[in-house]
């Protein structure tokens, strides 16, 4: 008897599982994430420079992701620890590396006042600042001018509170200027580079509100801006209408939105946690995890349907290759193990890639 199409493709579905269970880390063949979503957006990840010596790691790197972001290598404390000594090895293997492989490059972040060098702000006078600060844009910018296509020009500068800015060190020096500086000293270096500003938590209402009140000022300044960067760092019960609330609020006002620094925590730490370090949740073990791995599957997805229906949505980029990576592993909480990328800590593919990457699998 032949086989109806219902039963050829429960057949199909379940040689596809016997695949996912034998094949290991590369079950997939030659879907890949960039490819599976190439005609929306670019699919990238945040890497340390050191990560490409490690060869297993470069190749699920090269396989499946088309942009690339310094976690942490094109910081300022990094680039310049001490004002006009700059330090460019990583950040130029990163770029070259990107180059070599037919990959783009996110610069982040040109100003963040958690790696804002101490000699910046020194002395506190404005003109000297500004005039530090255009130097830094204009050196940075200028030397990867056409191998970097979208830069975070200034992260993290919205309020989490009163706001709209950020009471940050560099708002008290200057106030709001910085961010104007900084942008329009970006331009200059390289007019064809996207200018982004970058910051967590959009995802909720209020923040969200106090980012287009931000939005709304830099534009009436004609600062020159051209996307919001979401940085999308979620965790457990996330709601889909918060992804979706933040990405059209941004096509609303005619700028770009990139996904910045995708990752889903497995930890939902009250503020306590974050602000003094108590009420921190417990480690999750056991089936805890894989019930977690599932959820965060589903999530992943939706992250990912939302932009590829929008059209404004130009990049979605994951904060790191692997679970034993993450920044999540040391934040809010010391050691404590976190499950948040799509990768886990041997390299395997979890729920979540699968998720990305085959429409009719159920996590
Ligand atoms: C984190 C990196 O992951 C760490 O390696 C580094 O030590 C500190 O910064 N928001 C950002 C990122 O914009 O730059 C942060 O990255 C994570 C939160």
């Amino acid at each position: 008897m032949m086989a109806t199409p219902l039963l050829r493709s429960k057949a199909a579905k379940l040689l596809c599982v016997a695949a996912w269970l034998t094949l290991g880390p590369a079950p997939f063949g030659e879907t890949t994430l960039k490819g599976t979503y190439a005609d929306a957006f670019g699919v990238g990840v945040a890497v340390q420079a050191g990560q490409f010596e490690n060869a297993a790691e470069r190749e699920l790197i090269q396989r499946h992701f088309g942009v690339l972001v310094a976690e942490y290598q094109m910081k300022a404390d990094v680039i310049a620890p001490r004002e006009g000594v700059y330090d460019w090895s990583a950040a130029d293997a990163i770029v070259e590396y990107a180059q070599a492989n037919g990959m783009r490059v996110r610069g982040h972040a040109l100003v963040w006042h958690q790696s804002t060098p101490d000699w910046f702000l020194a002395g506190g006078d404005p003109a000297v600042i500004r005039a530090r600060l255009e130097t830094y844009v204009r050196d940075v910018v200028t030397r990867y001018r056409g191998r970097i296509f979208a830069w975070d020009v200034v992260n993290e500068a919205v309020s989490d509170g009163d706001g709209p800015y950020r009471d940050n060190a560099w708002f008290r020096a200057t106030g709001p200027d910085y961010i104007d500086w900084a942008f329009r000293a970006a331009r200059t270096a390289d007019p064809d580079c996207l200018l982004f500003l970058n910051d967590y938590g959009t995802e909720r209402e209020a923040k969200l509100g106090r980012l287009m009140g931000v939005v709304d000022d830099l534009r009436e300044r004609g600062v020159p801006l051209d996307g919001i960067g979401h940085q999308f760092h979620l965790g457990p019960n996330q709601a889909v209408e918060g992804i979706h609330r933040a990405l059209d609020a941004v096509a609303g006002v005619g700028l770009v939105s990139h996904v910045t620094e995708l990752d889903v925590s497995a930890y939902n730490d009250p503020g306590s946690c974050y602000a003094r370090d108590s009420g921190c949740l417990p480690e999750l073990a056991g089936d805890a995890v894989s019930g977690f791995r599932a959820e965060q599957a589903h999530l992943y997805r939706a992250v990912f349907d939302a932009a590829r229906d929008r059209p404004s949505v130009g990049a979605v980029l994951v904060w790191g290759l692997h679970d034993g990576r993450s920044w999540l592993n040391n934040f809010p909480v010391r050691r404590r193990p976190n499950h948040p990328l799509l990768f886990d800590r041997s390299l395997e593919a979890k729920p979540a890639l699968r998720a990305l990457l085959d429409r009719d699998y159920e996590p």
